[in-house]
């Protein structure tokens, strides 16, 4: 059984750490402004189990003119629940709690080389040049208009 619902920040450290900090220290785990009322966590749980994580700040970009913009950072799913179809599923389920408060909104994120063509076939389009994150290597900013 598949259940998608809001977590606390703490809970998404249990596959951000496998995930995007393999081998690296738990506090690494913590992203800037997790903690805030406007930040929103999402987890995947199969069969009780937490699988999948995805996180939703309320952050502005200036190349976008959009009054409701949302950074996604964070989507993680456990190695061996991968290619599943359960990270689409959160992505959808993020994407449709955003329509259901906001009207006009616009999601970005920066995504990893590695994930590009997973945000692709969500209809996500790349903006701007390939650049470097420190310790973890090359990204894409991606955007995605939701049209209530
Ligand atoms: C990227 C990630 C979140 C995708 O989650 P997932 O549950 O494996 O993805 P899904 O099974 O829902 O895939 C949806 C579609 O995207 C495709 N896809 C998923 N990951 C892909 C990848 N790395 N490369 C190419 N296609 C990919 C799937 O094949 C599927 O397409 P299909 O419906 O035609 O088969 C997951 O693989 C992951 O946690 N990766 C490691 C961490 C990471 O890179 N996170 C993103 C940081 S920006």
């Amino acid at each position: 059984m598949l259940e998608i619902k809001k977590i606390q920040p703490t809970d998404t450290y249990i596959v951000r750490h496998p995930v995007l900090r393999k081998g690296k220290a738990i506090e690494t785990c913590r992203f800037e402004n997790d903690e805030l009322p406007s930040t929103t966590h999402f987890g995947c749980f199969f069969e009780g189990k937490l699988v999948g994580v995805v996180s939703l700040f309320e952050k502005s970009n200036n190349l976008f003119e959009e009054k409701n913009q949302f950074q996604l950072r964070g989507m993680a799913v456990l190695e061996e629940y991968q290619k599943k179809g359960l990270g689409e599923k959160l992505i959808i389920f993020l994407e449709n709690y955003i329509k259901n408060n906001q009207e006009n909104a616009l999601i970005w994120l920066n995504a990893r080389e590695s994930a590009l063509k997973f945000y692709e076939k969500l209809n996500y389009v790349v903006i701007g040049n390939v650049f470097d994150i420190k310790d973890i290597g090359k990204h894409y900013m991606m955007f995605k208009h939701l049209d209530s």
